[in-house]
């Protein structure tokens, strides 16, 4: 439903760029990020480490992996020498970005704004939105269609940015699992499997499919944001940069952090968690994926 409107984001060229030590440093929110991401790291490791083929299964079992009863009890474990407190709960580790099918944890009509979507975890093909609304009706123009649950703060969002003097259009928004489908062999076709799979989500992986992401552009550049050196030094990619959250939006894809979000930098990418949600998320300095895991999925 809605595909047919939706002019996606099937694009050559994404160059996402090396991480850039500096400008991570440079901003307070992401100094977290490049410790976390450090750390995650050093004691984790990453499925992007080289050698590592990304489509050959590990030879290790998913130990990290939570089960996927929503029922089941937070796992627990005693205190270090007892407590009076009794025993308490063990928070999982953040997944590594193996590649996976994994039934996502929780309900997307109920938990969108919380849920990890992931190389890992993936919805169901037949999932859509509830209700799928067009952008137009907000002043954004382009046939595209997002979740109704954004779309009075998307049109909050596009106001204040025209309000600054920057702005924005709608590059990509909801896209159906046939969709991704389709966009995802749009990037295998310009470059391979392995490289698409840095820039774009295997089908039932994308947040795009929740109706709650959008890729943004400059409204007076047509270009493809990816096809940009760094939208985020563009007007339009800067003021997003610090004034998204206010509206609810979170940047899933920040720069520098690729083994903790999976993908590749994204500057044009927003994914609408709620107001509160997103300021969470920006003061804790956070990827999105890790502050979403830790902050609901972690204790089970
Ligand atoms: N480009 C992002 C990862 C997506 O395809 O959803
Ligand atoms: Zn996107």
């Amino acid at each position: 439903m809605g595909a047919a409107e939706d002019t996606g984001s099937v694009g050559p060229g994404a160059d996402p760029g090396a991480p850039d030590m500096h400008r991570l440093l440079a901003r307070p929110v992401a100094r977290r990020q490049v410790l976390v991401g450090g750390l995650a790291l050093l004691v984790g490791g990453c499925a992007f480490a080289a050698g590592t083929e990304p489509s050959v299964p590990p030879a290790t079992p998913l130990d990290i992996l939570p089960t996927h009863d929503p029922t089941a009890p937070p796992t627990t474990a005693p205190t270090s020498g007892g407590s009076a407190t009794g025993p308490v709960a063990t928070p999982l580790p953040l997944p590594a970005c193996r590649y996976r099918d994994v039934p996502v944890l929780g309900d997307p009509d109920r938990d969108w704004a919380t849920l990890v979507l992931d190389t890992v975890y993936t919805l169901p093909e037949d999932w859509a939105p509830e209700r799928l609304v067009g952008t137009r009706r907000v002043g954004l123009a382009g046939g595209f269609q997002v979740s109704r649950v954004m779309i009075d703060d998307l049109g909050g969002l596009a106001d204040a940015a025209r309000d600054a003097g920057v702005p924005i259009a709608i590059q990509s928004a909801y896209r159906s699992y046939a969709y991704q489908v389709t966009t995802f062999q749009g990037w295998v076709a310009r470059s391979s499997e392995r490289e698409a799979r840095k820039v774009s989500a295997r089908p039932g992986h994308s947040e795009h499919q929740l109706g709650t992401a959008v890729d943004l552009r400059s409204a007076g550049d047509a270009t493809p944001p990816w096809e940009l050196d760094d939208f985020a030094t563009t007007p339009a990619g800067r003021w997003l940069a610090e004034h998204a959250w206010e509206h609810g939006f979170v940047m899933s894809y920040p720069r520098g952090a690729d083994e903790e979000t999976c993908y590749s930098y994204e500057p044009w990418h927003y994914r609408y968690v709620g107001r509160d949600a997103a300021a969470a998320i920006t003061e804790s300095g956070l990827t999105p994926r890790r502050y979403l895991w830790e902050t609901y999925w972690a204790q089970r």
